[in-house]
């Protein structure tokens, strides 16, 4: 039987996540949730989120029969609310946190900064990972919610406000002496080349798509679900908001209730 997985989002940013999915699995069955009614989940509460996020796993959804595994695809969501879903559902789950980790292995100037929503700079689950993997690092934190939206733009409608993106990395103020930005919320993937050049070749950019398809791999490997990679699969997108002004391919997007 071929994987199925559920990847979910606030919007879009977990389709930074899910390229490198289709990538490691390519004849798994995706269903990609975004609960848009609510983004940008950088402002809302941990409870909020923990109460949505139990809708991904309540009786008559159109995957609840189906799942091999949840992928979390947003660090907002993941450092606010992994470890309650845990707690309400059997089904395997891989959350997306900040690459803190390989950031502070790879820093030479030992300074190094994340760019993450205002829940995840906020969150204790951040300042843990600090603490127990970059303690001899000067970490600099700084949120955007702004780039969220440059993000849902850029992708539904195809065009990039590059003006925009750079005036608001400018008023960041990101240290010169960052040589490792991790990209700690998916969205800003989407608009690394932008950020990449308003910053300068000194700085390194690191998300954690990569190493969530390995960790995927692993699960359902040792779940006895057979990856192949001749195969493809098919991926159905659900939204808790209409999609209005798309000139992205993803025309086909249902409406899910989350609540
Ligand atoms: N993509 C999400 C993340 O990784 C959150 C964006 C938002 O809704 O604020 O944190």
């Amino acid at each position: 039987m071929h994987p199925h997985i559920l990847v979910f989002d606030s919007g879009i940013g977990g389709t930074s996540v899910l390229a490198h999915l289709e990538h490691a699995v390519p004849n798994a069955t995706f269903r990609y949730v975004m609960d848009n009614a609510l983004l940008p989940y950088g402002l809302q509460s941990q409870e909020t989120i923990i109460k949505r996020l139990s809708g991904l796993v309540k009786p008559n959804q159109p995957w609840s029969e189906s799942i091999d595994l949840i992928v979390i695809a947003c660090n907002t969501a993941s450092t606010q609310a992994l470890d309650a879903l845990r707690k309400m559902t059997t089904i395997p789950i891989v959350g997306v946190v900040p690459a803190i980790k390989p950031a502070a292995l790879q820093s030479k100037t030992r300074h190094i900064a994340l760019l993450a929503t205002p829940a995840t700079t906020s969150n204790q689950y951040t300042h843990n990972l600090i603490r127990e993997f970059a303690s001899d690092c000067q970490v600099d934190l700084h949120h955007s919610t702004d780039l969220v939206r440059l993000a849902e733009a850029c992708f539904w409608q195809n065009t990039t406000n590059e003006t925009e993106i750079i005036r608001e990395i400018q008023r960041l103020s990101i240290s010169p002496y960052v040589d490792q930005l991790v990209l700690g919320c998916t969205h800003f993937p989407i608009i690394a080349r932008q950020i990449k050049s308003a910053l300068g070749a000194q700085v390194s950019l690191l998300d954690s798509g990569a190493a969530i398809a390995r960790r995927v791999m692993h699960l359902l490997g040792s779940s006895g679900k057979q990856i192949c990679v001749n195969k493809k699969g098919l991926v159905y997108y659900y939204a808790t908001k209409p999609i209005v002004h798309s000139n992205n391919s993803i025309t086909d997007v249902l409406n899910i209730d989350l609540s």
